[in-house]
């Protein structure tokens, strides 16, 4: 028997008990698409090539894998599992010696491990047909294996299974390993005689036991890597699942979260070393946080580059940007996309920052909105500073020298620079550049009325 491998997935069906507009293999889990895992799990058994079965959506399907090493096959009409693989004939007719493994797009739990062991004793029992089964507590959904005497067996379907064969808790994972020639010499026998009125693909188990092919069965004993996600409470437990695979890893290796109930960390995102996160934190996308880091509740991190010995504060919301070294950014501060916080730098309350670069060791401790700005070192931004940083039509920078200090209340109309050194007094709508080591300030002249407050309440 050949060792060489292809392998096909099966992703053109809408996914109908997902009630959804988009298509199921393209939701995400913990940051990574439902197809993407499955193509991950698969990669590591280095597949000669590996082969999608598209349908409804396929455009987007297509768009959202480009760059991966796939290809794409087409089933027009979703007539079910056996015709899906039926519509592969032509890419398996040119490998009639290999083998192929068949697996269902939404199957993203499934361990590589797993896959590797289905394809050993695959080789070994030299198999016309083996298949991935396990014993579930809760076989809902599931096609049944009927067994009777000696090795014959059966897939039944949910669907068309009698009550006694729905107790069978022995189920179809939905994970086959074919000898491509044995295949294609059933395939045409299955027929869409069932309640369904689909091609199963299930039944061609029936079909090469009936030409007298070897069929074998291999069994995982983990539960988990197999639940098949039709509908979205199965996402949600799938989801669940990876999420607590992900705190366990990253515990594991060091980095202490005291609530993984209430903690949520995308497959995709790094921390480093004794870094520890509060209850309540959410990491998503390819963030990267390092070591030491403080991360206290309610800090939402998308798509970021945190630095070491970083405090985090709570209810703050960190989006594409990054944080150098020894920074503290919260409580209550959004930085939005580009911001760069240099190192050892302070942004505090309720201070939004956004396609800004802060620099080392400056601070803007309280509500501030700073966006495409430039701030050079130790520069001191004092509360309720605003960069005016729009004209309705453009957006304009402002730049902030080294060693600036900004007084309260100030607006900066920008385009607008202030040089190195300068102070701005409080209170001042700063509309030109101001020169270093200069005092901009701009207000109008204070007046007072003698004894005129205790008149008003005189009358
Ligand atoms: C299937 C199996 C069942 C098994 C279960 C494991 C069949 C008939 N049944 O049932 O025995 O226990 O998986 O999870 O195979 N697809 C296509 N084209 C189609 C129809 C489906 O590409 O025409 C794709 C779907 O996108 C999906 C996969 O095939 O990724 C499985 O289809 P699904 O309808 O989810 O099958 P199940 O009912 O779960
Ligand atoms: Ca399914």
């Amino acid at each position: 028997m050949s060792s060489e491998l292809l392998a096909l997935i099966l992703a053109a069906g809408k996914g109908t008990r997902f009630k959804s507009e988009k298509i199921k293999v393209l939701y995400p889990l913990m940051g990574k698409l439902m197809l993407h895992l499955v193509l991950d799990t698969i990669t590591e058994l280095k597949p000669n090539k590996i082969y999608v079965v598209v349908g409804y959506q396929k455009e987007k399907i297509i768009e959202a894998s480009a760059g991966m090493n796939v290809e794409f096959v087409i089933q027009t009409k979703q007539l079910g599992t056996g015709h899906a693989v039926l519509s592969a004939k032509r890419f398996l007719e040119n490998n009639q010696e290999k083998n192929v493994l068949v697996m269902n797009g939404d199957l993203p739990l499934i361990k590589p491990e797993t896959l590797k062991s289905l394809w050993i004793h695959h080789k070994k029992e030299k198999n016309a047909l083996t298949l991935l089964t396990a014993e579930m507590e809760n076989p809902y959904g599931f096609g049944r294996i009927i067994r009777s005497e000696g090795h014959e067996f059966k897939i039944v379907e949910e669907k068309d299974a009698s009550l006694s064969q729905k107790r069978i808790q022995e189920i179809n994972a939905g994970v086959y390993i074919f000898a491509i020639e044995h295949l294609l010499k059933a395939l045409p026998r299955i027929s869409n005689i069932n309640r369904k009125q689909e091609y199963y693909l299930t039944d061609i188990v029936e079909i090469l036991i009936d030409e007298g092919k070897k069929v074998g069965t291999f069994k995982t004993f983990c539960q988990d890597e197999i639940v098949g996600i039709n509908d979205r409470f199965e996402l949600a437990r799938a989801i669940e699942i990876l999420r607590l695979k992900k705190i366990k890893d990253l515990t594991m290796n060091g980095v202490t979260i005291y609530d993984p109930a209430s903690t949520w960390i995308d497959l995709n995102a790094e921390i480093g070393r004794d870094t520890t996160i509060y209850p309540s934190v959410i990491i998503e996308g390819d963030s990267k946080i390092g070591k030491n880091c403080l991360l206290y509740p309610f800090a939402h991190i998308i798509d970021s580059k945190i630095a070491d010995r970083v405090r985090i504060l709570s209810s703050t919301m960190i989006e594409n940007s990054t944080v150098e070294d020894d920074v503290q950014v919260g409580p209550f501060t959004h930085l939005r996309p580009k911001t760069i916080l240099k190192k050892g730098s302070k942004v505090g309350n309720f201070v939004e920052m956004k396609n800004t670069r802060f620099g080392k060791g400056s601070k803007a401790g309280h509500l501030s909105y700073i966006g495409d700005a430039e701030v050079g070192e130790k520069v001191n931004v004092g509360a309720g500073t605003i960069t005016c940083n729009y004209d309705g039509l453009n957006k304009l920078k402002t730049i902030i020298e080294d060693g600036v200090f900004i007084g309260s209340g100030t607006e900066l109309v920008a385009p607008l620079k202030i040089g190195k050194g300068a102070y701005i007094g409080a209170g001042s709508t700063i509309t030109k550049d101001v020169s270093p080591d200069a005092l901009g300030i701009e207000r109008g002249k204070q007046m007072e009325k003698a004894g005129w407050a205790r008149r008003k309440r005189k009358k």
